[in-house]
């Protein structure tokens, strides 16, 4: 029987960190405390539980949680594949540790390397690289320093050049996911705005922050399976920017993913399949899967999208280990796109899980890898 490892950063239970938008409460007027959403990224037990059962259709589920002891637990229980969804905790390299180790040992793993996976959590590089390509992307600077942000103030940054309320920039932390340290205050309108916030950011997550022009047109997040000439995005997600509370800013970050978002009041945000012009479809899902082939994203990934004030779809992030809540409330965008594809949540767990295992030529035990196969080519 197929031993199928799987690596895993689950919620402590009375975390200092965020277990959902209810358990924090901050008001919409505070800023939101740093150590709030330290475990923001980390997956339920329910999440772990969900994703467990999808796998044992395919072989016997090693639980192999990522703490101090995977390592051992890896080179002792030596499955056939670790399936992961494991995001780490500390440093720059945290979501490519599980791989890497994988590495080490010879195991076989799921989803992206370690150098996707590092290359993606750090904003400015993944840019960088998608500029070299050519694939658009919004214009940006990092700022590392109080130094540095005294040189982007000073000097002739084309983009601090053209900051107005017209020609806003959006300020983020390099190396952060599910909107930590994205609140409306990182879109500033003048110098003394992307000061200040710029001041606030570096001391508060201890990070180069990455100021990026505003991107004003629609958003859109993609889910993408499969690997090489069979990769395919999954219908899109549209943000439905209407839904948020009145008065808010057409962004995507933690008021309106942890605040203004509730399991008894949810939101209504987002709109899948998104319905826009085929055009426009085209050119989205042909950019999101220049960007997922160029940074070497494996198996799925979600990859965000805005239009830019000519309406080009832009790269706004590659999410290389995607969030994937499972109940249907949760609102999790890569299992809702997979719904619309026709994918239940078990058959997109265990689909970038068979991208996996033909990636590494291994058999698993596979009840469903027939079914599942004609349900991807169906997603073409
Ligand atoms: N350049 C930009 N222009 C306009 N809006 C932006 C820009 N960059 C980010 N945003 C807004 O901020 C949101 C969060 O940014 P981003 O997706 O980079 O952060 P994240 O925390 O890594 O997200 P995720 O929760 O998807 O991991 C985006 O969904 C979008 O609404
Ligand atoms: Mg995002």
């Amino acid at each position: 029987m197929t031993r199928i490892g799987f690596a895993y950063n689950q919620k402590p239970d009375s975390p200092v960190g965020l277990v959902s938008a209810a358990a924090t409460e901050p008001r919409p007027d505070e800023e939101p405390p740093s150590t709030s959403d330290v475990y923001a990224e980390w997956d339920s037990a329910e999440t772990i539980d969900a994703v467990a059962s999808a796998l044992s259709a395919y072989g016997e589920v090693v639980r192999l949680e990522a703490t101090e002891e995977f390592p051992e637990r890896l080179r002792a229980e030596r499955p056939d594949i670790v399936f992961n969804i494991a995001e780490g905790l500390h440093g720059a390299n945290r979501e490519a540790h599980v791989p890497a180790i994988c590495e080490f040992f010879g195991v076989p793993y799921s989803g992206s390397d370690p150098y996707t996976l590092s290359l993606c959590l750090h904003k400015g590089r993944t840019k960088d690289v998608l500029s070299a390509y050519g694939i658009p992307n919004a214009s940006f600077a990092l700022i590392d320093s109080a130094a540095s942000l005294d040189a982007l103030l000073h000097g002739n940054s084309p983009l601090v050049a053209r900051l107005s309320p017209l020609a806003p920039i959006f300020l983020k932390p390099v190396q952060e996911g599910s909107s930590k340290g994205i609140t409306e205050k990182n879109l500033v309108r003048s110098r003394d705005e992307l000061e200040a916030q710029v001041r606030f950011l570096l001391e508060t997550y201890d990070q180069p922050v990455i100021a990026e022009a505003f991107l004003p047109g629609a958003e859109f997040t993609c889910g993408v399976l499969g690997n090489g000439s069979r990769a395919r995005v999954l219908p899109l997600v549209g943000i439905n920017f209407g839904s948020l509370p009145h008065g808010a800013l057409p962004i995507y970050g933690f008021e309106a993913k942890w605040i203004w978002d509730t399991p008894s009041e949810p939101l209504d945000i987002f709109e899948c399949p998104a319905r826009i012009d085929p055009w426009l479809q085209s050119s989205i899902e042909a950019v999101v899967l220049r960007a997922y082939h160029t940074l070497g994203c494996r198996d799925w990934s979600r990859i965000d999208v805005r239009l830019d004030a000519d309406g080009v779809p832009n790269i706004v992030e590659v999410n290389p280990l995607p969030g994937i809540l499972p109940s249907f409330e949760d609102n999790s965008c890569l299992p809702k796109a997979a719904r619309a594809a026709g994918l239940s949540y078990d058959q997109l767990i265990q689909s970038a899980l068979v991208h996996a295992a033909e990636r590494y030529f291994l058999d698993l035990d596979a009840p469903l890898s027939s079914r599942y196969s004609s349900l991807a080519e169906s997603v073409a």
